[in-house]
């Protein structure tokens, strides 16, 4: 991963006009994002041309010119202004003939991507099969895209999880129940290990780790037995089912347990202050380093809190892993 400042009076952009696209799972932010795209277009005297509906807006056409006007009072709202799909015909090698018709008919010479995981797979291929300049720009709630340490979304997701789990929190303490809280993340426990720990949760599990149900419903007899007044265990839906493990924790517990599947509340909402920053500095990079010249490539935010840039082949290859600690830290700090 290379750093990129970015900052300073460009040279002649290398690209004259740049379409961007969201696609995928919505993610809180992707709208701050959007924004900082265009308008960093509009300064270097780059065209930015919004293409709706993800990569089935690029199949399709679905194309309009934008300017610094039209992404207005967005920066604070959740969705996304461009709409959001997940394209199937865009894993066919006809689909992308035509994405890359739009793309000739249009004269777009440069693609800022907006998504996740399958967002950049399908953006590597295309950079394979034409040569308009491509950069990733990771969002999705999961935080699992590798080449970031943070992806645009997930600090909001989290914070909209760790509410529910307080909320919950309080009647599991009337109740002296045990909550089982399921959360998004079908390869990643990002979202739930992270409102697992801010929320004190007794358990966390994540498709990252075993789990082992005896000793975890061992676990809640004894903290039934010190005393403990409530109980939350937080569920990745990539880990196993609330279901499963809320009727497993009854059974062999012999504590009642109740079940909440948070769902697609995640995705929405205002984005975070972090969110909005962080979507605002990686589309400013995006279109710097489009018209440096710079081609497949995906932005992304480094441990120093620098926006650094990979080639999108190393973020579709390398996967994001949980850092080995957090697992147990819950363990211990749950008392
Ligand atoms: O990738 C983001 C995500 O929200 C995952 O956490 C979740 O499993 C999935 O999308 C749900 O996808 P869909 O919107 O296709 O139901």
């Amino acid at each position: 991963m290379t750093q990129h400042s970015g900052g300073g009076r460009p040279g002649r952009s290398a690209v004259r006009r740049v379409g961007v696209l969201t696609s995928g799972g919505d993610a809180p932010g992707m709208n701050a994002a959007i924004r900082a795209v265009v308008r960093t277009c509009v300064s270097l005297g780059i065209e930015p041309i919004g293409v709706e509906r993800g990569l089935h807006g690029l199949v399709h056409g679905q194309v309009r010119a934008l300017d610094g006007r039209s992404v207005s009072g967005i920066i604070y709202r959740g969705g996304t202004m461009l709409r959001t799909a997940r394209s199937e015909e865009f894993r066919t090698a006809e689909g992308r003939a035509q994405a890359i018709e739009t793309i000739r008919r249009v004269g777009m010479d440069g693609l800022v991507a907006i998504g996740g995981n399958g967002t950049y797979k399908g953006m590597a291929a295309l950079a394979a099969e034409c040569s308009v300049a491509i950069v990733g720009v990771p969002g999705t709630i999961d935080n699992d895209i590798s080449g970031t340490l943070y992806t645009i979304g997930f600090d909001t997701a989290v914070n909209t999880a760790l509410d529910s789990i307080d909320r919950i929190r309080d009647t599991s303490e009337a109740h002296e129940r045990v909550f089982v809280i399921e959360v998004m993340g079908r390869e990643a426990g990002f979202i739930a290990m992270e409102s697992g720990l801010a929320g004190g949760a007794e358990a966390v599990l994540v498709p990252e780790l075993p789990v082992n149900m005896d000793e975890l419903c061992e676990s809640v007899r004894r903290w039934q037995a010190d005393g403990k007044k409530s109980c939350i265990i937080v569920v990745a839906e990539g880990a196993a089912s609330g279901a499963d493990v809320a009727a497993c924790i009854e059974r062999g517990s012999g504590v009642p347990a109740r079940l909440t599947v948070l769902g697609y509340i995640q995705r929405g909402g205002r984005p975070t202050a972090r969110d909005r920053s962080l979507a605002t500095r990686l589309g400013y990079h995006a279109v710097r380093l489009l018209a440096e010249g710079q081609r497949s490539i995906a932005v992304g935010i480094s441990e120093g809190e620098n926006v650094c840039a990979c080639s999108l082949d190393k973020a579709i290859t390398g996967r994001r892993l949980l850092p080995p600690e957090m697992g147990e830290i819950a363990t211990v700090t749950a008392g």
